[in-house]
């Protein structure tokens, strides 16, 4: 990553940003701030006030509290507001329509001031970046859905904006193509050295496009951090589930202990009688074979082995997706091992629990 001097402020800093609709805040003081050069991904369910906070950074939305600052200065709170079009903002939405009377390059060009062949310039010059510069003649409806993207990706970034957002832009592609644009955007984007907010419900996205991502739940941002650590040092069970198909296991503490038929697990600073969810990801389940009724050892990594019955077994290409009904009481488990590995429905298996990789949080009630 780039490095950033400590004493410039960031590109984008958003404080405390409220929007309300009906009384009910649907984006409830959001604060965050992007570096030049930096992408950051704002990643929630849908509904979750992701699109109200990015129209409010771009202008057309008023927020009922908070501010916005550009590079330090303020561009808008709830009385002074500087209009869209002076924001140095550029946008790219999910319904980004390209103006279909206009050319390619008159579409890169929409948005440029200054002299004839400096526009021109800068309008090759994106082109040619994007791949695209055999279509500079010519119209949209001539382009597949992935090249009329490149291009208004282009088109956001002729101006040099200082801030890119974007609001779940790739959502429109199928999916082999969407992988290679999201990875070419990304290069692009690095290249004009914007800060980016790119709005997304895709963790897969996020996690490829983001240095950064702000997990968002119910308008406020739950967690921060970069992809990394959000998905290994997740803050509750929810921000474990959203990135993955979790298994839960609830248990009483005592003595910061507590038990489960998969042996131990602590739980550091959990009163006695106070419950906890241990949240598992399937992939950190380990699966082993039934010898007449036995399984494998207890170890220190992977705990006490517990006995479980495959229930359904999918093969996923790259892996398979088994679920178990387990001997100890009946619930579900489920454990995702690699495709080489495909067992048969009714058949016994011991399973293991990888200590160092699953999570135990304090249970908020309610049924695990
Ligand atoms: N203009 C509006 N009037 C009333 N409710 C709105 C308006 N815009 C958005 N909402 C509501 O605000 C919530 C957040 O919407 P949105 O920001 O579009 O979520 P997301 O982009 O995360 O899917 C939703 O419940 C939506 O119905
Ligand atoms: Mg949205």
């Amino acid at each position: 990553m780039k490095q950033v001097k400590t004493d410039m402020p960031p590109r984008l800093e958003v404080r405390g940003l409220v929007r309300r609709f009906e009384g009910k805040a649907v984006v409830d003081h959001v604060s965050l701030s992007v570096p030049r050069g930096q992408v950051t991904c704002l990643l929630g369910p849908s509904g979750c006030g992701k699109s109200t906070t990015l129209r409010m950074i771009a202008g057309v939305e008023m927020q009922d509290e908070g501010e916005i600052y550009v590079d330090g200065a303020l561009i808008c709170d709830t009385k002074f507001r500087v209009p869209p079009e002076r924001r140095h903002i550029g946008l790219m939405f999910q319904d980004f329509a390209l103006f279909p009377h206009l050319s390619v390059a008159d579409n890169v060009a929409f948005g440029l001031k200054g002299a004839k062949e400096e526009k021109r310039a800068r309008v090759e010059g994106l082109l040619t970046r994007v791949g695209l510069m055999r279509f500079i003649d010519g119209y949209p409806h001539e382009l597949s859905g992935g090249e009329q993207q490149r291009v208004a990706l282009a088109r956001a970034l002729a101006p040099r904006p200082r801030i890119m957002l974007m609001d779940e832009p790739f959502s429109g592609l199928d999916n082999r193509l969407r992988d290679d644009i999201r990875d070419e955007t990304l290069a692009v984007l690095k290249d004009e050295d914007a800060a980016v907010l790119l709005v997304t419900h895709e963790p897969e996205e996020a996690m490829r496009m983001a240095d950064e991502i702000a997990l968002m739940r119910d308008g406020r941002i739950v967690q921060q951090g970069a992809p990394y650590n959000i998905y290994n040092a997740p803050r509750d069970r929810e921000a474990v589930a959203f990135f993955s198909d979790v298994n839960v296991i609830r248990g009483k503490v005592q003595g910061a202990l507590t038990d489960t038929p998969f042996g131990q697990f602590l739980a550091p600073g959990v009163p006695d009688g106070g419950e906890v969810d241990i949240v598992i990801r399937p992939q950190h389940v380990k699966i082993d074979f039934d010898r007449a009724g036995r399984g494998p050892l207890a170890t220190v990594q992977d705990g006490v082995p517990a006995r479980g019955v495959v229930t359904r077994a999918r093969f996923m290409g790259s892996e398979s997706l088994v679920e178990f009904r387990m001997d100890y009481d009946g619930s579900t488990l489920k454990a995702t091992v690699p495709n080489v590995f495909l067992p048969k429905e009714g058949q016994a298996l011991w399973l293991m629990i990888r200590r160092d990789r699953c999570f135990v949080f304090p249970a908020k009630g309610g049924v695990a």
